[in-house]
């Protein structure tokens, strides 16, 4: 039976809750602080969260209650009502915010209670391609080259219409060479891999695969977005030190080579709301005018495969 707390209803909740905290971030946008930036959209979130009808844990979130005043993990929220765990990313892209790039979002999803993975924040390798194709047709293990093929065999199109995102970073100069080798294009970004992923599920995006380590929060806010839509994701987790995988042993993790499929990071009934704050592939970002802001939000829900396309036009409060 379809979890109560996810009934219809609440995928507006969720929308205002990513509204609120883009239109706060989006003042920051192109100030060259993002500290600032994503502090005042996590505290918009919060506020957002306070008064809807739950029973909320934040289970992915800012850090530990020691490290997070806001939003940390355990954080209950709302004003009581049916139990969810929340997924919280008030500014995904704290730097495309303060540099005013594409593609800065703020995310969340609500599930129902154990069954998001509680990702502890470190890298993960994460491997993802959109709806419509058969089953492990990629795997996060084989050569980035054979994926790149296998993905043009599956669509029907020679490896060089495929396209690639991955995160520009020094950590994955193996596997852009790779992709580049097998005939495919590589879009890079500067950051926003939650977008990158998502962005394989939108054929109008034309990215068709998504690869390379990014945090594994964002991991875990992705795989619910892709729960919703279709498509396919493994993961691993990609410790850096001892520390970490300590660290991951105290929340239980016990096989660190694991590989998690979508339905490891997010395996019940799920709703995701993303709004953008820049400008980005998928959603325009804030505007203002004198009189109105505006954002575009989506959400989608699980249960369903519902994907709504929300566009909020919210009066300006006077100064
Ligand atoms: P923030 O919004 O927290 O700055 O994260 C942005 C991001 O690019 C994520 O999308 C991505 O998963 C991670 O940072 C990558 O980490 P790193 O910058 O260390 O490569």
């Amino acid at each position: 039976m379809e979890h109560q707390a996810l009934d219809r209803a609440f995928a507006l909740e969720a929308v205002r809750v990513t509204e609120a905290a883009a239109i706060a971030s989006a003042g920051q946008i192109g100030r060259g602080d993002k500290h600032e930036a994503d502090r005042v959209a996590v505290e918009a979130m919060r506020r957002a969260f306070s008064i809807l009808p739950i029973d909320g844990t934040v289970v992915i979130g800012e850090g530990e209650m020691d490290e997070a005043p806001m939003l940390y993990i355990g954080e209950r929220l709302g004003q009581g009502g049916i139990a969810v765990d929340i997924a919280v990313d008030p500014l995904e892209g704290t730097n495309l915010t303060a540099k005013a790039l594409p593609n800065a979002l703020a995310v969340m999803a609500m599930a129902e209670p154990g069954t998001l993975l509680n990702a502890p924040d470190m890298y993960m390798d994460k491997i993802a391609i959109g709806g419509g194709y058969p089953a492990g047709i990629i795997h996060i293990d084989a050569d980035p080259a054979e994926n790149i093929l296998a993905l043009a065999r599956a669509k029907g199109v020679k490896p060089g219409e495929i396209t690639a995102c991955i995160l520009d970073r020094p950590r994955h100069s193996h596997i852009i060479e790779k992709v580049r080798s097998a005939g495919a294009a590589v879009r890079l970004i500067s950051d926003g891999d939650v977008a990158g992923v998502i962005a394989t599920t939108d054929p109008a995006t034309g990215i068709d695969i998504y690869l390379g380590s990014g945090g594994a929060p964002e991991g875990v806010l992705a795989a619910a977005a892709l729960r919703c839509v279709g498509g396919q994701m493994q993961t691993r987790l990609d410790f850096q030190n001892d520390a970490e995988r300590e660290r991951a042993g105290r929340m239980g993790i016990t096989d660190l080579k694991r590989i998690y499929h979508l339905t490891d990071l997010a395996s019940g009934d799920v709703i995701f709301s993303a709004t953008g704050v820049t400008d980005g592939w998928m959603l325009a970002g804030v505007k203002r005018s004198p009189t109105h802001i505006t954002t575009e939000s989506v959400v989608m829900r699980s249960a369903t495969g519902t994907v709504r396309w929300i566009k909020g036009r919210h009066r300006r409060k006077p100064e």
